[in-house]
């Protein structure tokens, strides 16, 4: 944002904010989301369905976030805005305070969302016909981005290995070739829910090392690891080799539920691979949103009680949903550590009750989750528990009545 004068100003208006520390934040509240268009709720429009699916929260976002919008959106003009120096501050100062990593505001490269973040990534990826890895089940668009560019999907699955999903490193292994130039790693894991810990990440970084491959890390959910002593910990901040090789996403829309703001950044620390991946968005990818980028500074320089409290109403909401999986026969599900996302295994429910797509036949009972098929795992579903508990508790009741009602084969 430049003044009359063009100078860049330090700071937006949103300094002189209230001070929204001291205030409740009201998770149970019911926000009528039917009467706009919107992708969660438009796809059930006109019927009774409760939809748990796409990863986008049913909460008002903080209020420090709508009052920086409301500040921006008064001002009236919305001319073409680069990153300004209090965005960056923002941003650099929150990795440090909630992950514990320095980052140098130059190595920002800010994006519409991180869907195309990683997409550019695998572009840097060798050359057409060069192999991507990534760990299935995973988020739908990490398994067809390497295809995107013309690259070639090296899948292994992770494994579920007392209650816990797990690295399978043999497979992993098994997995790569020559071929191989990256790994699109997702951190924390979008469905599993699993926050890596300290020796996974050692582990993965030994590999891509010896391997020499470049690394995308998707660390959109870093703002919502649930449990206590399970930090986030960004791969790139492991040492100087991984920093130098890795591209991480990051985004303010999980954690503050803004993502149709589109604003996105990657992390990229080596000045060549930026310079790379800045010349693969040349004249295809469009400047993040400016009303994203207000919000962006707003939610990690103000945001972080409304964070605090969000976090402890999804425990309980995940509390919620760990319980009423456990009394539903045929279903199984494990703790996740982080995002607001359940997985659950349907597996035992088709072979018990002759049910062939646990998706539809929730959905007739009026909950729409997200289908494991896109994911990878066919027999899965994904249930979105970032909701008011009223909604959540009477989707459970729904799905709790449609099992109780379906006939054993
Ligand atoms: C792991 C992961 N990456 C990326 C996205 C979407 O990011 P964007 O909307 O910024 O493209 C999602 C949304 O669910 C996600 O779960």
């Amino acid at each position: 944002m430049r003044d009359n004068a063009g100078h860049v100003p330090d700071r937006l208006p949103t300094m002189n904010a209230p001070d929204h520390s001291a205030a409740p934040f009201d998770f149970d509240r019911i926000i009528d989301r039917r009467r706009l268009p919107g992708e969660k709720w438009g796809r059930y429009a006109g019927r009774d369905v409760l939809p748990l699916w796409v990863a986008d929260m049913d909460f008002a976002a903080p209020p420090a976030v709508i009052e920086a919008l409301h500040q921006r959106i008064d001002h009236g003009v919305f001319g073409y805005t680069d990153a300004w120096p209090a965005l960056e501050e923002a941003v650099t100062e929150g990795l440090l305070r909630d992950h514990g990593w320095t980052v140098e505001p130059d190595w920002l490269v800010w994006l519409p969302g991180v869907v195309t973040g990683f997409n550019l990534a695998c572009m840097l990826a060798g050359e057409p016909g060069d192999g991507v890895l990534t760990a299935a089940p995973v988020y739908p668009p990490f398994l067809s981005a390497p295809a995107n560019t013309g690259r070639v999907l090296q899948r292994c699955e992770l494994v579920l290995r007392d209650g816990r999903w797990q690295w399978d490193w043999d497979a992993l292994e098994r997995a790569a070739d020559a071929r191989s130039r990256m790994l699109l790693l997702c951190s924390p894991h979008n469905p599993v829910g699993r926050v890596f810990d300290a020796d996974e990440l050692r582990r993965l970084a030994d590999f891509a090392a010896r391997r020499d491959l470049l690394i995308c890390s998707d660390e959109i959910h870093c703002g919502l690891v649930l449990d206590d002593g399970r930090p986030h910990r960004p791969i790139a901040a492991l040492n100087v080799d991984m920093a130098r090789r890795t591209i991480t996403l990051m985004a303010p829309s999980k954690t503050w539920n803004i993502p149709a703001l589109y604003c996105a950044f990657a992390v990229i620390p080596d000045a060549a691979l930026r310079r790379r991946y800045r010349h693969a968005m040349r004249g295809v990818v469009p400047h993040a949103n400016v009303l994203g980028m207000a919000a962006a500074e707003a939610a990690y320089r103000d945001g972080g009680p409304w964070r605090a409290a969000l976090l402890d109403y999804l425990r309980g909401n995940r509390a919620r949903v760990l319980e009423a999986v456990a009394a539903m026969p045929g279903l199984e599900t494990t703790s996740p550590e982080a995002t607001y996302l359940a997985w659950i295994d349907c597996r035992g429910l088709m072979a018990a009750r002759g049910i062939d797509d646990p998706a539809a036949f929730f959905e007739a009972a009026g909950v729409g989750l997200s289908d494991g098929r896109p994911f990878g795992a066919p027999g899965w579903l994904r249930l979105n528990f970032g909701c008011p508990r009223a909604t959540l508790d009477e989707a459970l009741r729904r799905m709790a009545a449609a099992l109780a009602g379906a006939q054993e084969k």
